[in-house]
């Protein structure tokens, strides 16, 4: 038998718009019903140290050493990782991520430009990664340069890839939100018929969604719960606003306590929902939609203002890797005394600059290099001034405008 890229038969109908418009509840509940009753193969992560409800457990220590290892490893781990969100259960969780002290100065820098925090049952902050490069660049750098972070998005994303946050504190007293997709479908409620569903289900592709915690998160602080493998339910954009699929997926949810650092990362597609924070305290956490290049970010961002931002600590950081400074290149992660790496440098520049060049206006001119993303690099290889770079940037950001 042929078959095509996306496995089914070339004549398959399941892919029509048919199916958003006479919809088959009962024949999506029995697919459902199935999806639920999948149980994750150990064997298939060999990277993980655990499964828990279904989901993979990875180290976050132990990742950084196979990928500042040099071998083949990165790509190994990528591979494993995008297996996991596409064909696996669609969530999984990096332990110790983050460096504690990392999150708790974000943490604390939210505090600051969040009026109200104190008082409020729940308060998100939106651009915050902006915010904070702009305010606190080197926290910024120390946070944004995770390897880690930038492997699971090149993982899934590829090129590209554009980081957008948004910091959320929930206690006491919040409202809950309903079981859920994320972006972009979900935005568009019962419209979202009028996508094909071949869209529906592409949607994953755009976004990738991660939330890395603040604050400790214990169960009674409701830490995020997943239905694993529910990322493979074709119309469930649609399905998971009527009430019977809430109603199925609600007690056969996964969750599990973090800690500080600790990350969620989970493919946009799989049913979600966040716990009830019974606690007066806030459990804090950083919202991350990371999307493709070929998508378009929820929210703004001023990619050249924190470009220029944090180039004091691009061109410091570069010096040390180089080691032409002689000192400042030892530091110390997780209590081991270490060097700056290359991959931290990268993951920073990726998660910062515009790595892509479209939407432009064609008739403004041209820097070369043309996107931000390259024009750091070369600026940092070439030992360009301040006044280069910043020139060169705003060349480029010029471009992206008609007027
Ligand atoms: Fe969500």
């Amino acid at each position: 038998m042929v078959q095509s890229i996306t496995g089914m038969e070339p004549s398959s109908k399941l892919y029509s718009r048919r199916r958003l418009v006479q919809e088959n509840v009962e024949e999506d509940m029995e697919l459902l019903k199935h999806l639920s009753e999948l149980k994750t193969d150990a064997s298939h992560y060999p990277h993980a140290k655990d499964i828990v409800g279904n989901i993979p457990v990875y180290s976050g220590p132990e990742l950084l050493n196979l990928i500042y290892a040099g071998d083949s490893s990165r790509e190994e781990i990528m591979d494993e990782l995008h297996q996991c969100l596409f064909t696996g259960p669609g969530v999984l969780i990096i332990k110790e991520m983050m460096e504690p002290e990392m999150c708790v100065r974000a943490h604390e820098f939210m505090k600051t430009i969040t009026p109200g925090i104190e008082t409020s049952t729940h308060k998100r902050t939106p651009r915050f990664g902006e915010k904070q490069a702009k305010a606190k660049p080197e926290d910024y750098a120390g946070y944004y340069s995770n390897p880690i972070l930038a492997m699971v998005c090149e993982a899934w994303l590829g090129l590209g890839y554009q980081i957008t946050t948004q910091s959320n504190a929930i206690r006491a007293g919040s409202d809950q939100q309903e079981i859920h997709r994320d972006y972009h479908m979900s935005h568009w409620g019962d419209r979202c018929r009028q996508f094909p569903l071949a869209t529906h289900v592409a949607n994953q592709f755009l976004t990738l969604q991660c939330a890395i915690a603040h604050t400790p998160q214990p169960l009674t602080s409701g830490p995020t719960r997943f239905l694993p493998y529910s990322n493979h339910h074709p119309n469930g954009y649609l399905n998971i606003r009527r009430q019977e699929f809430k109603d199925f997926v609600k007690p056969r949810m996964s969750q599990m306590p973090l800690e500080v650092g600790d990350a969620a990362f989970f493919n946009p597609s799989t049913y979600h929902q966040p716990g009830v924070n019974e606690q007066d305290v806030h459990r804090a956490m950083n919202l991350f939609q990371v999307n493709s290049c070929m998508s378009r970010c929820m929210d703004t961002k001023d990619t050249a203002g924190m470009t220029k931002a944090i180039w004091p600590v691009l061109k410091q950081w570069h010096k040390e890797i180089q080691g032409s400074t002689g000192s400042g290149t030892e530091r110390f992660v997780n209590g081991t005394k270490t060097e700056r790496h290359p991959l931290e440098l990268e993951a920073l520049i990726n998660a910062t600059a515009e790595g892509y060049e479209y939407p432009i206006n064609s008739d403004k001119e041209a820097p070369s290099p043309r996107v931000e993303t390259d024009i750091v690099r070369t600026a940092l290889r070439e030992g360009w001034d301040d006044e280069k770079l910043y020139k060169m940037l705003d060349l480029s950001a010029a471009r992206r405008l008609n007027a």
